[in-house]
């Protein structure tokens, strides 16, 4: 069954502490943490610490997607901090594979993300080490933004790439995902629907959680 990861981005800052405890209780599978670095994009969020402070208040796993310029300074932190996967973007690896080492090395699961103009094939001579992809279906930065509609293709030929190479990372989504846009993109493949705007703008975080499984 697809797994639901609320990006904790949308949630009310102020009372991070109570919106984690609030998202464990509506049901999340997974909580999705966006580190910004106001570098590789245009937005400055939250880091390590942060991470650290909220690992204690639920058991969920916490999954990390890194919008940095310098990831590999940040993995061992991470780790450190109880995060349970960790996401990089391609265009900010300078070696890629290392990077995916290192993650791996720290026991951590490893994820390249994709922006929306990277194509699949700069994932190729690295599959056989990734437990997860993330198609961004938005340009990375920023919740609440438009959906792009050429992303459902996207995940589709992903999920057909993965299977012509025997390779089986999770595929997950981000970006403008709500109840008539997952639905695609579960279809085409996915298997985590990362969701900010969708969940923490709901009156209802049980019942939007629920809805977006389809
Ligand atoms: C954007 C972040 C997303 C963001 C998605 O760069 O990676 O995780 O929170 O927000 P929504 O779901 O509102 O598009
Ligand atoms: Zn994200």
């Amino acid at each position: 069954m697809v797994m639901i990861s609320p990006s904790l981005l949308s949630a009310d800052f102020a009372i991070l502490g109570e919106e984690v405890k609030r998202i464990t209780e509506a049901g999340a599978d997974l909580l999705h943490l966006d580190i910004m670095d106001g570098h590789y994009v245009p937005n400055l969020t939250f880091g390590v610490p942060v991470v650290k402070a909220l690992r204690p208040l639920t058991k969920i796993p916490f999954d990390v997607h890194l919008m940095v310029e310098n990831p590999d300074f940040y993995v061992e932190p991470l780790a450190a901090a109880g995060a349970e996967m960790v996401t990089v973007h391609v265009e900010a690896a300078r070696h890629l594979h290392r990077t995916l080492q290192a993650i791996k090395g720290n026991g951590l699961k490893a994820g390249v993300a994709l922006n929306p103009a990277t194509p699949l094939c700069t994932l190729e001579h690295v599959l056989s080490e990734l437990d997860l992809i993330l198609i961004m279906s938005v340009n990375p930065g920023f919740g609440g933004q438009k959906f792009i509609p050429g992303s459902v293709g996207k995940v589709a030929s992903l999920k057909k790439m993965l299977q012509e190479a025997g390779a089986a990372p999770l595929i997950a989504v981000d970006g403008g995902m709500n109840r008539e846009t997952a639905p695609q993109m579960i279809a085409a493949g996915a298997d985590i629907i990362v969701a900010g705007s969708a969940v923490f703008g709901a009156p209802d975080l049980k019942e939007a959680i629920a809805a977006l499984r389809g």
